[in-house]
């Protein structure tokens, strides 16, 4: 009978040539293929290790979590990272480990203020939303999509506790503003860094990655992010009450830290007093909080564990990708503002995001509808304006719930005129010409 390492082997054996049949991705474009904004780029190291995560079978959250954690802090030089099960968990958890009464003057309550944009992903504002804090939001800057930080000092009231933002695209809003204006307050600063995994930003005089100077930040491992888990999530800090706090949420509620399977990590199990609990009552079962269920498994973590070591590389080519379709394009400008990189920044891109200018002669809905018969795949900037929308509806109508401070007509003006296209891993030359040889046939034959 063969042993448990030579049917591995053979198992490996047929991963590797199951890959290469079926999934190994050629890189040759005929035109007419479908261009995606963005997608998975992998190779058999990850089926490998999700067909490893099955024949272990742990299910839950096991050693590859744990490595996975351990490879993005050290990745981003932060000291602690709790792997979620989506980047929209990963804010709830972040946002929510503010709201802990441990943090004592520096909790966040019910009523106070949240500074943040309506150009937004619709995950970064809702927490604060569904937890009854009040965002405060501001307009953005076109062509970076950041918050006009020149609003700040108006939007800051006795109630405002934190600013929870995300860096647009991958382009970081200004941190060095941002973090001495929440030093300034004593507030929290969150920074979402789904899009945005691998961009630096030059601060104190260092380069650093984003994700590293707010007190949390949060990302996410959807297909189409720097890298992927299928679903997945992450809160970072080096904050170690806030990490506990963080996994608080994300496990129930329980005050226990002891990671999935493990027992007594603390040793004083049976021997504290919670609440008006009975004196010893197992610490394993003491909540305090009102938490949830958002913790990954070890067959995403697998996944993520060989996506991390492609890291370096993906960011390379998105930035590459970048450049290449901002050089290129630079001749149609009289017509579309291209994006710009926020001063002391380096961005690792997560698109091509465009506007159309006023006086262009066309409008965004024409402009997408034509790339998209070219099989050109386009996104909005997510909500554009998230209170346009119908969720915001008895918000809007009872005008409460949340305050807009001066206009909001940049982020309107995104609603209406901007869309970006991808610069992901997966592009390449001929993807990029094609794409470029669209747009300026639709501007040049107008
Ligand atoms: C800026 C931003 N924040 C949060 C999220 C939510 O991530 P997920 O889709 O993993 O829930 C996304 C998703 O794309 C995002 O772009």
């Amino acid at each position: 009978m063969r042993n448990e390492k030579e049917i591995k082997l053979q198992i490996q054996e047929l991963v590797k040539e199951y890959y290469k049949t079926f999934h190994a991705q050629t890189h040759v474009f005929h035109e007419g293929d479908k261009i995606n904004y963005s997608g998975r780029v992998y190779d058999e190291q990850e089926l490998l290790n999700l067909v490893d995560a099955a024949l272990e079978f742990w299910l839950t959250s096991g050693h590859y979590v744990q490595e996975f954690e351990k490879g993005l802090s050290d990745f981003l030089n932060v000291r602690h990272c709790s792997l979620v099960n989506s980047g929209s968990s990963a804010n709830l958890c972040a946002f929510m480990a503010l709201t802990s009464p441990q943090l004592k003057e520096r909790q966040i309550k019910k009523g106070d203020e949240v500074i943040a944009v309506a150009a937004a992903f619709p995950t970064t504002v809702a927490p604060i939303i569904q937890y009854g804090a009040v965002p405060v939001f501001i307009d953005v800057t076109i062509p970076e999509y950041n918050i006009d930080i020149s609003k700040l000092e108006q939007a800051w009231s006795e109630k405002t506790k934190a600013v929870f933002l995300a860096h647009t695209l991958g382009n970081p809003f200004d941190l060095q503003y941002i973090r001495d204006f929440c030093d300034k307050y004593q507030l929290w600063l969150i920074e979402d860094n789904c899009d945005a995994l691998g961009s630096k930003y030059y601060y104190n005089g260092e380069w650093h990655m984003t994700g590293t100077i707010g007190d949390l930040s949060t990302y996410s491992f959807y297909p189409p992010h720097h890298i992927t888990l299928g679903e997945g999530g992450a809160v970072c800090t080096n904050n170690t009450q806030l990490y506990r706090l963080v996994n608080s949420f994300r496990d129930w509620g329980r005050d226990c830290w002891c990671a999935s399977g493990v027992d007594d990590t603390c040793k004083h199990r049976y021997t504290q007093q919670f609440g008006e609990l009975p004196y010893g009552y197992d610490h394993k079962y003491v909540y305090s909080h009102f938490g949830y269920n958002l913790k990954s498994t070890d067959m995403q973590a697998s996944v993520g564990c060989a996506q991390l070591k492609k890291l370096p590389g993906f960011v390379m080519a998105r930035k590459e990708n970048w450049a290449y379709l901002k050089e290129r394009l630079k001749d149609v400008s009289d017509h579309i503002i291209l994006p710009e990189a926020v001063k002391n920044s380096d961005p690792s891109w997560f698109g091509f995001l465009m506007t159309v200018k006023e006086n262009a002669g066309f409008t965004r809905d024409d402009f997408v509808q034509f790339l998209e018969e070219r099989n050109i795949q386009t996104r909005l900037l997510f909500s554009g304006n998230y209170i346009k929308h119908p969720c915001f509806d008895e918000l809007r109508s009872s005008g409460t719930g949340y305050r807009v401070v001066g206009g909001l007509e940049n982020t309107d003006r995104i609603m209406r005129d901007s869309f970006w296209i991808g610069v992901y891993p997966g592009m390449n030359k001929a993807k990029l010409d094609y794409m470029i040889a669209a747009i300026k046939e639709f501007i040049n034959n107008l």
